[in-house]
């Protein structure tokens, strides 16, 4: 029976009511599942329009030998249709033990559930039967060594070599592979844990850690506030713990701990530069987390707990905007969150808008404006990129399939460039007060772009008339090309780094006379940005000899730089120390461009996969589908 129902439940999932929808008459959007009407979150199977969970409560352990976490976990639930009589989670390779139910969460009873079919991308259906009157499921269950939101590393993949280490990975659909929820950013629930780990080792996670711990391997924790499904993340490993300020300290491996609180020492004052822009921080400590190099992401904003990767550690401080962008998302993501994963730009280019402020109020306008130009550069070669139109919008026409498959600066930084246009046409002072009053009328919500779009149609376009049309809010974020009046930065630093890069190749300066030696990573970054393909062999051995490129301390320099040898056909010259580089970076931002270049010709795509098949195994498993998505053969 429950087949046939989980087939009509397929892909209906998640909706949300959209109150405030309607309002945004005027602004036009494409009719999509998404935009009209209620929302739907095509990522997610669950009912949660009928059963909703408010509360996670999970007891597990953890299995190095066996790559597992085996335990349960305990969904406290809302009937919204108060005849349910079931409650369909997402679940993705997870091996499921039993199912049990409950009127109070203390006495259970067992329960029937079934498995749907597998759907490659979003994992299989997990229906549990309700019987009246039962407000709590436990599902009882292990994950499989293969979770596409775990990676299990050996010591040889940590710095201290001795210990294994184990981190989560949930955003975007991958909460799924290591605890049976409502896998969707509409579905907000409060969350607690229990995780026993071997000794020796400590958990940690994106909540409250309770006090008591011992010695033994137990750790508990509580998250208060409710968040969504892909906020919960885990961390075990060979790790300390350094304060930085009041309420921030960083937590590492001992080899890393020191130089990890030296380079984010500036944490505290960020934090207090954001409370004065955006409001107050609602979420008590915030720590970050040093993973090991194979985090696939630059940061990832689990709540009170930033997870971050050890390639900003540079010993000078200079890509500490990645700690406020991820701090940022305390107000932009995890406090009002993206209803859908069409709706990511509301997480991320918020974010990334809110970034950019917070270099500028911290460390001057200049640097705000060079990171500015970055990111719209980056922005250009990803809409250059794309496959789609839709690809190229804010809000796509027709959902992605897979939302990691669609990921690229565009939501970051096209989301950011038209906050800066409403900051430009409606003034600082007024936008800020709107934005504040969008963080504190959705706080603890998840919004839909209509939404948004209808508050901005409210709140500042009917408030101020005659400054920005409808229309051109719509082209904003519904038209693949970026509008006409997009107000973009500009950069002296930067423009000397072109000046000095053209002056050399132009074989007018020699190339120890750019200036490169005193180059911050951010110059660096557009040099390379701006290289043109028809340099020369000559050339690049000249810039490689006097800056020593190859085997580059500085991860995001060596990255440009093995990228640029490879699109100039120079791929035999760094393929040593670009081999080792990508057998201990795992950052996907790091690592996709060079497989990319590499795969641009048919005899560099068989280098690629040689490299892939050599290091492949090290990567997160989104990594590793993501380098294989790049170089499979077409
Ligand atoms: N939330 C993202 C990372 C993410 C996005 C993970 C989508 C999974 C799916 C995080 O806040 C982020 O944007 N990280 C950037 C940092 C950057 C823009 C400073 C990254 O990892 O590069
Ligand atoms: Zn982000």
């Amino acid at each position: 029976m429950f087949v046939s129902c989980v087939a009509t439940l397929r892909r209906a999932a998640v909706a949300v009511s959209a109150t405030a929808a309607t309002a945004a008459a005027l602004i036009v959007l494409p009719m999509n599942p998404v935009l009209a009407g209620d929302v739907v979150d095509t990522h997610s199977f669950a009912n949660s329009s009928e059963v909703r969970t408010t509360h996670v409560a999970l007891d597990l352990a953890v299995d190095f030998a066996k790559k597992e976490l085996s335990g349960h976990v305990d969904l406290t639930l809302e009937r919204l249709k108060p005849d349910a009589d079931r409650v369909v989670l997402d679940t993705r390779a997870l091996e499921i033990l039993g199912a049990d139910a409950s009127a109070d969460g203390k006495t259970w009873a067992k329960t029937s559930f079934a498995l749907g079919a597998l759907d490659p991308v979003l994992g299989r259906p997990l229906t549990v039967s309700l019987p009246a009157g039962a407000t709590h499921v436990r599902v009882r269950y292990h994950s499989r060594p293969e979770a596409s939101g775990l990676q299990w590393l050996k010591p040889a993949q940590t710095a201290g070599k001795k210990l294994p280490f184990l981190f989560s990975q949930s955003q975007a659909i991958h909460a799924r592979s290591w605890i049976p929820l409502q896998d969707s950013p509409a579905v907000r629930a409060t969350y607690d844990a229990h995780i026993r780990t071997p000794k020796g080792l400590r958990a940690v996670m994106s909540a409250e850690m309770s006090e008591g711990l011992d010695a033994t391997g137990r750790w508990a924790f509580t998250m208060p506030q409710p968040i969504p499904s892909y906020l919960i993340a885990l961390a075990v490993g060979d790790i300390g713990f350094q304060a930085m300020g009041p309420r921030t300290g960083v937590y590492a491996e001992a080899a890393t701990l020191k130089a990890a609180a030296y380079e984010f020492a500036e944490t505290e004052k960020t934090l207090e530069v954001c409370e004065k822009l955006f409001g107050p921080y609602r979420w008590g400590r915030y720590d970050l987390l040093v993973l090991p190099p194979s985090f696939p992401y630059g940061g990832m904003e689990n709540p009170r707990l930033t997870f971050v990767t050890p390639t900003v550690i540079t010993g000078d401080r200079r890509l500490v905007s990645l700690i406020a962008h991820e701090l940022a998302h305390s107000w932009s993501g995890n406090l009002v969150t993206n209803a859908t994963w069409e709706d990511f730009w509301l997480n991320e280019g918020f974010t990334e808008y809110l970034t950019y402020r917070l270099t500028e109020a911290q460390f001057g306008k200049a640097r705000g404006d060079m990171e500015r130009v970055i990111g719209t550069a980056a922005l250009k070669t990803d809409i250059g990129l794309a496959k789609s139109d839709d690809d190229k919008k804010l809000t796509r026409s027709t959902p992605a399939a897979d939302p990691d498959e669609v990921f690229s600066s565009i939501p970051y930084e096209r989301g950011a460039l038209f906050l800066v246009y409403l900051e430009t046409k409606f003034g600082r002072d007024a936008f800020d007060a709107f934005l504040r009053g969008w963080f504190d009328d959705h706080a603890f919500q998840s919004a839909t772009s209509r939404q948004f779009l209808a508050y901005l149609d409210a709140k500042l376009l009917k408030t101020k008339p005659g400054l920005v049309s409808p229309a051109e809010i719509s082209a904003w974020v519904s038209n693949p090309d970026l509008p006409a009046d997009a107000v973009y930065a500009s950069s002296d630093a930067l423009a000397k780094v072109d000046a000095a890069r053209d002056a050399w190749l132009a074989g007018k300066t020699a190339v120890t006379a750019m200036g490169g030696a005193e180059w911050t990573v951010q110059e660096w970054e557009h040099f390379f940005e701006g290289f043109p393909k028809t340099a020369s062999a000559a050339q690049l051995q000249a810039l490689d000899a006097a800056f020593k490129l190859t085997g580059s301390g500085n991860a995001i320099i060596a990255s440009h730089w093995y990228k640029l040898a490879v699109d100039a056909g120079q791929t035999a010259a760094v393929l040593p120390a670009m081999t080792e580089y990508l057998s201990r970076v795992g950052r996907m931002k790091l690592i996709g461009p060079i497989y990319r270049a590499l795969a641009a010709t048919d005899a560099g795509r068989a280098q690629a996969q040689a490299i892939f098949a050599q290091v492949g195994s090290g990567y997160h498993p989104i990594a590793q589908q993501s380098v294989e998505r790049i170089i499979k053969g077409s």
